[in-house]
């Protein structure tokens, strides 16, 4: 009790000393290979990464080939794993320097010995996942250029919680679609990266002072729109293999309201060209949060301005208890069982809302 208590003491005390950001600026970094060889590090360098990440990769015997529907998932896992390895490269970076808005007064050595335990972890996991590629005989995914929208530790982290959300949300689906297809030997270590995200996550919240558990059965996802989510942090066209992710990439959907924990009505924008119709009553505002049946909110155009639609639309929060993540899609229909059901008929998403 007593050291849980002074450790959220000490980030509430790190959370508090911020100095006031700087402007937002694009930046193509970090550039790879990282200092210690990253994505390709030779022998020595993965003992290295191992020491930092304080574990090592599995070193059980490959399992049997994996299915072509496998083979996506695992594109996935090291597109969004070489992603946050850019993140948190950049991010122990700005603490190690202590650049402007980084420096953590009380508190900074221990959130800056856990980010770079999490960052090479994170190599880890992007290492698994192209050597389980590799391993299959088909190309690895190799790194893009990255730029983050924050340019303080406050806003880097609520990022980070809200990209490892849509993980913990995306790993689920893997797993389901793994065992779907009989990828059976990759179950297990999935969810040892599930637990893995999870207790990253509760370290993101405690250092926003939020409860470090969220909720009792974390928001799902699919595939696509966790590939959707992380195209919005690459710098388009630097991606050299990106084509070989045989994966759907939706409209934007950009949510304008900050939302809060009562029911309410949210406003967004999407543009008209790309919704397929002008009848926007056959299109639904979609949101999937924990494991509940998708909601469907009717979409209230507000006003055109050129190719932008402004609407809006109710947001039941109080009705389903909606904490955490929700991820909010425009989708065609009316009737959705699930989230794969929700991702098919989905033109414009995911908007990611975090609620507590
Ligand atoms: C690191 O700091 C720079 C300069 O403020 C900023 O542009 C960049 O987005 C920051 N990156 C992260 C991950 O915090």
């Amino acid at each position: 009790m007593r050291s849980v208590f002074s450790m959220a003491a000490v980030a509430g005390m790190a959370l508090s000393s911020f100095v006031s950001a700087a402007p937002i600026e694009s930046r193509d970094s970090p550039a790879f290979p990282l200092a210690d060889g990253f994505p390709n590090p030779s022998h020595d360098q993965i003992l290295a990464i191992q020491q930092r990440a304080g574990g090592t990769l599995p070193n059980a015997k490959p399992g049997p080939p994996v299915s072509q529907d496998g083979l996506i998932s695992l594109r996935l896992i090291a597109f969004n794993e070489l992603f946050e390895v850019a993140f948190f490269t950049e991010l122990l970076t700005n603490l190690t320097n202590k650049v402007p808005g980084y420096d953590l007064g009380n508190g900074h050595q221990f959130i800056l010995e856990a980010i770079e335990a999490v960052l090479a972890q994170e190599e880890l996991h992007a290492l698994n996942a192209n050597g389980g590629l590799v391993g299959n005989h088909v190309d690895p995914i190799l790194p893009c250029k990255y730029s983050f929208p924050v340019s303080n530790f406050k806003d880097a982290i609520a990022l980070a919680a809200t990209f490892t959300d849509v993980v913990l949300g995306t790993l689920q689906d893997v797993q389901f679609k793994f065992a779907a297809s009989g990828d059976i030997g990759n179950v297990r270590g999935i969810g040892s990266v599930v637990g893995q995200e999870g207790e990253q996550e509760g370290f993101y919240r405690l250092l926003q002072t939020k409860v470090p558990s969220a909720l009792p059965f974390l928001t799902t996802s699919v595939r696509d729109f966790a590939f959707t989510a992380i195209q919005g942090f690459v710098v388009p066209g630097s991606c050299p293999n990106i084509d070989t992710i045989k994966l759907n990439t939706f409209q934007p959907l950009n949510i304008l309201s900050t939302l809060s924990a009562k029911s309410q009505t949210i406003e967004f924008t999407f543009d008209a060209t790309k919704a397929g119709t002008d009848e926007y009553s056959t299109l639904k505002l979609v949101y999937i949060n924990q494991q509940n049946n998708p909601i469907l909110e009717t979409i209230t155009v507000i006003e055109r301005d050129g190719n932008m639609v402004k609407a809006s639309a109710y947001f039941p929060y109080s009705e389903f208890e909606m904490n955490g993540l929700t991820i909010a899609a425009i989708a065609k229909g009316n009737n959705f069982a699930n989230a794969d059901e929700v991702a098919a008929d989905a033109i414009f998403g995911p908007g990611l809302i975090e609620i507590n």
